[in-house]
């Protein structure tokens, strides 16, 4: 990360030399939207660059200009991996996000308003793209918590939809509030106009969603792992125990979840692929502050 000092407004003429001078951001982008969902999670929207081109379910790096250093003064920018959450094709970006009351970036960056400003590095890279993955019939979508981001992405991109006969997702979450933004998004779908025409008009019966929660009573209670291992998921589902014949998988969520998911599916005989080297499943960690 490169120490970087924040630039002044250089067009300010001298009509505006006693009011404070305006911040200009390295790689700025503009807050266009704000959505709190529950106490610990927020999504917001941010303007492009118009140069900005990813494949849906990448990362970049965001965040904040840090507190300036009580020497120096000088400020750091306190950056963050983010899945972009919204399809490549959106004119804008979108990110889910936890809040984490003493972590260094969240416990500012909930308090972000429309009209503020981000830093946004503008090199987009990741693991859960379509591009690492072998021809398939079914993808599974893993997700905990905020680890539901880049699947918004994906549920929104026509590839997914090209690609696969059945798309499923699973969100386990603590409480069933925290499910919201998944279950709005994914209900969004339906009236999708955009969407519709250009995937195709019923594109979303493709998907199967099974939200679950572990710590308050919801329809479907436990964790993913312990409800596939039981074979409760896969009756709820209608579904077979995933094969690397017609399965394919992605995962996001925390470190334990991944690790544990991970070695479900070597069992079930999928082997990990990346870019280089497309195969059945691939995985990243869900951002925690
Ligand atoms: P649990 O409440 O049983 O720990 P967190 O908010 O801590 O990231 O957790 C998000 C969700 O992921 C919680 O519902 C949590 O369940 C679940 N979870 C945590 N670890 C695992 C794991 N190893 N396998 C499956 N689910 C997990």
């Amino acid at each position: 990360m490169t120490e970087m000092t924040p630039v002044t407004d250089t067009n300010a003429n001298a009509a505006d030399a006693e009011a404070p001078k305006k911040m200009v951001l390295p790689d700025a982008q503009t807050v266009t939207a704000v959505r709190h969902w529950t106490d610990r999670l927020f999504s917001f929207r941010v303007t492009r660059p118009a140069s900005l081109r990813f494949r849906s379910g990448e990362f970049v790096m965001i965040g904040l200009m840090g507190d300036p250093h009580p020497e120096t003064g000088k400020q750091k920018p306190l950056l963050r991996a983010y899945s972009i959450a919204s399809p490549s094709w959106d004119e804008e970006l979108e990110f889910y996000s936890i809040k984490v009351q003493d972590g260094p970036l969240t416990s500012k960056l909930q308090h972000i308003k429309v009209g503020d400003q981000i830093i946004l590095r503008p090199k987009p890279v990741g693991t859960l793209v379509h591009d690492a993955l072998l021809p398939g019939k079914r993808i599974w979508f893993f997700a905990t918590g905020t680890g539901f981001a880049p699947f918004a992405s994906l549920l929104r991109e026509p590839q997914t939809y090209e690609d696969y006969d059945e798309v499923i997702i699973t969100h386990t979450c603590r409480e069933a509030g925290e499910l919201q933004y998944g279950a709005e998004l994914i209900e969004s779908l339906k009236d999708d106009e955009l969407l519709n025409e250009v995937i195709g008009e019923g594109f979303w019966k493709k998907i199967k969603y099974y939200p679950t929660t572990t710590r308050e009573e919801s329809a479907k209670m436990g964790r993913i792992t312990d409800l596939m291992r039981s074979g409760e998921a896969f009756a709820d589902l209608g579904v077979e125990p995933l094969n690397a014949e017609t399965d394919r998988a992605m995962i996001c969520g925390n470190l334990a979840f991944n690790l544990e998911l991970k070695e479900m599916l070597e069992d079930y005989g999928l082997e990990e692929g990346a870019n280089s080297d497309p195969k059945h499943y691939v995985v990243e960690k869900a951002f925690l502050d």
